[in-house]
């Protein structure tokens, strides 16, 4: 497949262009401030619509996978208006550039397109997000379905793998346990934790059999920050006394969150090849990468 990944410098955007090209797809990485590590780097500003048909006309894209956005939550509350421009306005022209070319779109959304009173989030739930960010990527999402042509909207809930310049959150929690320093954790926000590079097969999957409407890809398993932390500290025998339980509250976040924006991925199980991941095994395949890393090797 010729693919283009908006976002290659991210988290996610990161390891699909290091997943795509060694099952040996040709990749284009959309770049905008920081550097591609992986594939072939095409210049891509959301802010400039010119750049984005720019970026069609250099890589010519059978399939087109979004994975850009602007992704602070709290900067998204801040400033909405830029939140909308670059997850909303953005996606309908990338909407659009690959209706016009014949390419098949994939939109990465997410869980916080719900207003998580529920859980559980099935495909045929109807979202109502309770912020700015959330409120942008259903923007993006009906965007997506009003221009695009063939498309599929994949809902990720809270990514978590190995970057060469960012951390997620077990990655944080490891390195203050094994200093032996406390850690403050949520108690009362449930989501699907996802290992990105199981998030990334899946999603490749998605590309390579063209499968078409709303999917919920993300882990298998619903759980708070502070279970993940225990979970981690329980694999790693570090000590859980450590770990502080606060509440949501007490975090004092520009935004708003979703209380329970966990996701339903029965679609998932059933369609692809490749499954969803429990927590537990995510964690572990994580702890491997992560200690990998610290020796010059890459996420697995
Ligand atoms: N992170 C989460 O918790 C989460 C949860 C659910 C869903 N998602 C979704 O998953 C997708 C990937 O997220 P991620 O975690 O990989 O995010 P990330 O690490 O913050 O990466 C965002 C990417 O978007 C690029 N970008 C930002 N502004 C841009 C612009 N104006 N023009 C072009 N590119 C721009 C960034 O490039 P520069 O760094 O060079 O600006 C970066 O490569 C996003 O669509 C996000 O909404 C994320």
């Amino acid at each position: 497949m010729r693919l283009l990944v908006t976002g290659g410098s991210g988290l996610v955007g990161r390891q699909l262009c290091l997943e795509a090209v060694r099952m040996g797809h040709e990749v284009y990485a959309a770049e905008h401030e920081a550097c591609v590590d992986f594939g072939i780097p095409v210049k891509l500003d959301l802010l400039d619509l010119s750049s984005i048909e720019s970026a069609y006309e250099k890589s010519r894209p059978e399939v087109v996978i979004h994975a850009a956005a602007l992704t602070d939550v709290d900067l998204c509350e801040r400033h909405p208006e830029l939140a909308l421009r670059i997850n909303s306005d953005a996606t309908a022209q990338v909407a659009f550039q690959a209706k016009r070319r014949g390419a098949f779109l994939i939109y990465v959304s997410t869980d916080y397109v719900f207003d998580g009173t529920k859980g559980m989030y099935r495909e045929v739930d109807e979202p109502n997000p309770v912020n700015a960010y959330g409120l942008s990527k259903l923007k993006g999402e009906v965007a997506v379905k009003e221009v695009a042509e063939e498309w599929c909207i994949v809902r990720l809930s809270t990514p978590y793998g190995f970057h060469s310049r960012k951390r997620t959150f077990p990655g944080y929690v490891m390195e203050r346990l094994v200093r032996g320093e406390r850690v403050r954790v949520a108690y009362d926000q449930f989501t699907s934790p996802t290992y990105v590079p199981n998030f990334c097969r899946m999603l490749l999957e998605v590309a390579e059999r063209s499968v078409q409407g709303i999917l919920h890809l993300s882990g298998r398993t619903r759980a708070s920050r502070l279970d993940v932390a225990v979970r981690l500290a329980d694999l790693l025998g570090l000590d859980k006394d450590l770990i502080e339980p606060v509440s949501l509250s007490e975090l004092k976040l520009d935004a708003r969150r979703p209380r329970d924006s966990s996701l339903d991925v029965s679609r998932a199980m059933q369609a692809l090849k490749e499954k969803p991941m429990a927590l537990d095994s995510g964690l572990s395949m994580f702890i491997r990468s992560f200690y990998g890393s610290k020796k010059g090797g890459d996420a697995v």
